[in-house]
C-alpha cells in the first residue's frame, strides 16, 4: 500500500510509520488523516506486523498538530465531525491490539501530542517538544487530548498545559510520565528499533492479551479487573505459546512463538 503523506516500512517484525510532510512539520490535514486511517487498518490486520512504531520526518516535528489552515473557518457540524473523526483514529491506534510505539522525534503539538498520547507509549528524543497550544487559537483539544493527558499526567499538570497551553522539553515531559524515556537525537531511531525488535519476539497472543487487561482494566473497578485479568490468563496459559515459552525456559533456549 503505498501514500502521498505517510511511509511504512516493515522489518523484522517491526512497522515503521513515518508522517512525511516535513515542509508543514507533519501537520495533520485531511489527507494525512485518511491515510493513518488506511494504514493503520492494513497494520491491524498484518500478521507478520508484531509492533508498529510512529514517528515524523524531518529534522524538527513529530506532528505540529492538526492542520491549522483546514480548520480555520469550519461551523459547528464540521468542527465536531472533524474532532469525531481525529477521535476515531486516536482510539483505532489505541486498541489496535499490537504495541505502537510513539517515537517523538521534535515537535508534538496539538493533535501531534494527542497521536502520541494515543499510542501505547511514548518515547522523545532530547529535541522533542510536546503541549496542547489550543487555548492560544481559540480551541480545545479535539482529539482525545483532554481526556488521556489526565489520565497519563494527573489533573492539575493536564489541566495547567492545557489552559497555558505552553510547550514542555523531553526531560519534563518525561518527569510528569508523559514519555518514559529520553534518548540523545543523534541515537534515538536506532534506541527505539532495539525496543521495538525486542518486543516484536514475544508471542503476539500475549502482547495483545496483556494490552487488553491493562487497557480494558483501567476502565473497571481493580476487582473487576482482576476477574478480567484471571479470563486472559486463562487464554494465554492453555496457549501453544505459553507451552513453548515455559518448555524453552526449562530447556534453555529462545522461545518460537506461533502466535496461537
Ligand atoms: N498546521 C499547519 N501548518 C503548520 C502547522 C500546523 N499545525 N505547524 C507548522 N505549520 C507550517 C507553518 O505554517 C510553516 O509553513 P510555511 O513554511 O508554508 O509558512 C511550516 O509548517 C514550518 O513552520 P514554522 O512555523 O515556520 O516553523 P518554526 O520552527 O518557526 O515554528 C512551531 C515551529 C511548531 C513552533 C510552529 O510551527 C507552530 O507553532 N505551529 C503550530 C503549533 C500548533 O498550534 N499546533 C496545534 C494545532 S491544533
Amino acid at each position: 500500500m503505498s501514500f502521498n503523506n505517510i511511509l511504512c516500512e516493515k522489518a523484522d517484525g517491526v512497522a515503521t510509520v513515518t508522517i512525511n510532510r516535513p515542509d508543514k512539520l507533519n501537520a495533520l490535514n485531511h489527507e494525512v488523516i485518511g491515510e493513518l486511517e488506511k494504514c493503520f487498518a492494513d497494520l491491524a490486520d498484518d500478521a507478520e506486523t508484531r509492533v508498529v512504531v510512529l514517528t515524523g520526518a524531518g529534522e524538527k516535528a513529530f506532528v505540529a498538530g492538526a492542520d491549522i489552515g483546514e480548520m480555520a473557518n469550519l461551523t459547528p457540524t464540521e468542527a465536531e465531525k472533524f474532532s469525531a473523526r481525529g477521535q476515531a483514529l486516536m482510539d483505532r491506534i489505541e486498541n489496535l491490539g499490537k504495541p505502537v510505539i510513539a517515537a517523538v522525534n521534535g515537535f508534538a503539538l496539538g493533535g501531534g501530542c494527542e497521536l502520541a498520547m494515543a499510542c501505547t507509549f511514548r518515547y522523545a528524543s532530547d529535541k522533542a517538544r510536546m503541549g496542547l497550544p489550543e487555548t492560544g487559537l481559540g480551541l480545545i483539544p479535539g482529539f482525545g487530548g483532554t481526556q488521556r493527558l489526565p489520565r497519563l499526567v494527573g489533573r492539575g499538570r493536564a489541566l495547567e498545559m492545557i489552559l497555558l497551553g505552553n510547550m514542555i522539553d523531553a526531560v519534563d515531559a518525561m518527569a510528569i510520565g508523559l514519555v518514559n524515556k529520553v534518548y540523545p537525537a543523534e541515537e534515538f531511531a536506532d534506541s527505539v528499533g532495539i525496543v521495538a525488535r525486542a518486543m516484536a519476539g514475544k508471542s503476539p497472543l500475549t502482547l495483545r492479551v496483556a494490552l487488553k487487561a491493562v487497557g480494558e482494566g483501567l476502565e473497571m473497578t481493580q476487582a473487576g479487573g482482576c476477574r478480567l485479568e484471571a479470563a486472559l490468563f486463562g487464554v494465554c496459559g492453555s496457549s501453544e505459546d505459553a507451552r513453548e515459552g515455559c518448555q524453552a525456559f526449562m530447556e534453555k533456549r529462545k522461545p518460537k512463538f506461533r502466535n496461537a
